[in-house]
């Protein structure tokens, strides 16, 4: 049972994430491998990682487990308002300009959070545009949220959240957008309020795959922190099938150190980690 993972089983296990979802493990991962595989192995009652790499490619479990072990495997942090020039950026720049090129209608903004992780990133955006209709600004708005990881886009649907995972949200927003948890077993949390879920719909995409069942008139693609993990040539495909998504004029960001990731023929860079269509 405790058999330690050796070289040949790291190896597979990182060339099946590679394969499947792009991501290129870090060369220091055997630790982190065992350590997040090792109480999956211990629950199934398979025999160390011998046992448990025969059951996913030699007993035909593989499809069956690839979730599970994409889900330990992957990083999947994120925080509420992370990089937050972003979405003062989205209020003061890409909203206005929106609403003067629809005048004298209201324009309804399409916004997809492409690596959503646990939904932090496309409840912001939520929120930074609720505030945005409140100030009295005519406009409506759906925002998409997709991720690869099934657990990540269930905790991104229930939208309830840790006060810890809700901290960098202002005060103010937090009493107008969330409902503090009442029962014991959710003393301590908070969930986003109806009003702002029913404007954020979460689904289970791969960037990997070859297209990508989206609408092609987006107006802001997120992208964010997802594409340091793939190599050159995934990142270079990655982007370009997202750029086909974008309405010309619409704004693909990306997180700050993925910045110079981004050159494709059709995208001018506005600032370091925002591009737009031309
Ligand atoms: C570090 S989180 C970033 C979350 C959010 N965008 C942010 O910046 O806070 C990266 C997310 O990318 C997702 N991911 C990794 N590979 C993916 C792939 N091939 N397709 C879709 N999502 C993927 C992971 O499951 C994870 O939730």
């Amino acid at each position: 049972m405790n058999q330690p993972l050796r070289q040949q089983h790291d190896q597979r296990f990182s060339d099946l994430i590679r394969t499947r979802t792009g991501i290129q493990l870090p060369v220091h991962r055997r630790q982190m491998i065992e350590s997040r595989l090792r109480p999956r192995i211990a629950a199934l009652g398979a025999k160390g990682f011998d046992g448990y790499l025969a059951q996913l490619f030699d007993h035909g479990r593989l499809e069956e487990e690839l979730p599970l072990v994409i889900d330990l495997l992957t990083t999947n942090k994120t925080d509420f308002f992370r990089e937050s020039s972003h979405f003062d950026f989205l209020s003061r720049e890409i909203l206005p300009e929106a609403i003067r090129r629809a005048s004298p209608h209201a324009p309804r903004l399409k916004i997809w959070s492409a690596a959503s992780s646990e939904g932090a990133e496309a409840y912001t955006t939520a929120i930074v545009l609720a505030e945005a209709q409140r100030a009295g600004k005519r406009f409506s708005y759906a925002i998409l949220g997709t991720d690869i990881s099934q657990r990540m886009l269930e905790r991104a649907q229930r939208a309830i959240y840790s006060q810890e995972q809700l901290s960098p949200v202002p005060a103010e927003f937090r009493a107008r957008y969330t409902m503090q948890g009442r029962a014991p077993a959710h003393a301590g949390t908070a969930r986003i309020v109806p009003e702002l879920r029913d404007r954020v719909q979460f689904m289970h995409l791969n960037l990997m795959d070859s297209s990508y069942p989206v609408d092609r008139d987006v107006d802001v693609i997120f992208l964010r922190n997802v594409l340091i993990y793939f190599g050159p040539e995934d990142q270079a495909a990655v982007v370009s099938r997202m750029v086909s998504h974008l309405r010309p004029g619409g704004h693909l960001i990306v997180g700050h150190s993925e910045s110079m990731v981004v050159s494709h023929p059709h995208m001018t860079q506005h600032s370091p980690s925002i591009f737009r269509k031309t």
